[in-house]
């Protein structure tokens, strides 16, 4: 038995922040975050937007796309750091909006890892016989997790949501799929919960820019090579690399790594910034709506974030 991708959805919020917009919150300049990041803009959420709301938008164009009825969904995982609650689960609230019934639904938290980690573990549901469709949905609010007075991080975050629906199959799609974290390195990138009824400057996300950088190259090298032997493909076999996007010096450093030309990576980071959880998914979903990735074509997903946590998912679309 095999898993494959049957459709992908993903959503953004229509509001832009430029570049521009950003010089004049805080002391930046676009030569500075175009340099240093490669983002030129992201999505912000409008007041009322959720995780639950634009992750079951994302979710209704991936059903569409995979014509599946939501009465086939079997599972439904939401890999969020957004949610609106601790109960009812981001998961749990975007089941109710599609009307998705007598099925479980949870989140998961692994920051920006949390598509890749949400990938891998449908994959195991259904390889194991729990799950046959799989829908799995990725939504962060990050402009909201910022302050607004911080260039260090404000800078480099947007708002959206992806999703996936994975099932089973006889054909051969998900090929090797990898997770993993160490928590040593959890204070340089992290996000505390407000404590109940106070709110103090201690709550907004904190990231040790420079260091996250040079563990993420590290690791991510190491990953897409393991992920490459767990899968028996060699680099030259890749038609489609797509990255976490959180900054165009770690995707083309590992592009590097695999030897891939920049015309083999799929970059939505200057259009959206780092959107946490869903990025890699609004990255597959921009390539196969936009007809780069094609069925057949070899994929490689890989993420690190905030843990740190990292994960993988090699595919034949
Ligand atoms: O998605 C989860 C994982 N996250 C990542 O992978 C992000 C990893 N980190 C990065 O992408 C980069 O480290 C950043 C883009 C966050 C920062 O780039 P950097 O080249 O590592 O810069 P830096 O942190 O070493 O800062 C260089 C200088 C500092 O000034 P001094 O100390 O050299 O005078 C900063 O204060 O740039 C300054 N700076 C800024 N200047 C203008 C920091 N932020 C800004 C800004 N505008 N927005």
């Amino acid at each position: 038995m095999f898993t494959r991708i049957l459709g992908t959805g993903s959503y953004l919020p229509e509001q832009v922040r430029t570049n521009a917009d950003l010089e004049r919150m805080v002391e930046t300049s676009n030569e500075w975050i175009l340099e240093r990041t490669g983002i030129s803009e992201r999505r912000i959420a409008a007041p009322d937007e959720t995780a639950a709301s634009m992750g079951a938008i994302a979710a209704k164009r991936a059903i569409e796309a995979a014509n599946v009825d939501v009465s086939e969904i079997d599972l439904v995982i939401c890999a969020t750091t957004s949610s609106q609650n601790a109960f009812p689960s981001t998961a749990c609230e975007i089941s109710g909006m599609l009307g998705i019934s007598d099925c479980p639904a949870f989140d998961l938290a692994a920051a920006c890892s949390g598509f890749s980690y949400a990938y891998a573990l449908a994959h195991s549901m259904i390889l194991s016989g729990q799950s046959k469709k799989v829908l799995i949905v990725a939504a962060d609010l990050m402009s909201r997790a910022c302050d607004p007075n911080d260039r260090t991080t404000i800078v480099l975050f947007g708002d959206g949501a992806s999703a996936c629906i994975l099932g089973q199959s006889d054909t051969e799609g998900t090929i090797a799929v990898h997770m993993s974290a160490d928590a040593k390195y959890g204070p340089l990138l992290s996000l505390p919960y407000p404590k109940r009824g106070e709110k103090s400057e201690n709550d907004w996300l904190y990231m040790k820019g420079n260091d996250v950088f040079k563990h993420a190259v590290t690791v991510l090298a190491s990953l897409v090579s393991k992920t490459l032997e767990k899968g028996n493909i060699k680099p030259e076999q890749l038609d489609f690399l797509v990255p976490h996007q959180a900054n165009m010096r770690i995707i083309a450093a590992t592009a590097r790594k695999l030897k891939l030309d920049m015309s083999q990576v799929i970059v939505t980071l200057d259009k959206q910034g780092n959107t946490s959880a869903p990025s890699v998914g609004l990255a597959l979903d921009e390539g196969i709506r936009s007809g780069r990735i094609k069925r057949g074509d070899i994929l490689l997903l890989e993420s690190f974030g905030g843990g740190f946590t990292w994960g993988s998912a090699l595919i034949r679309y």
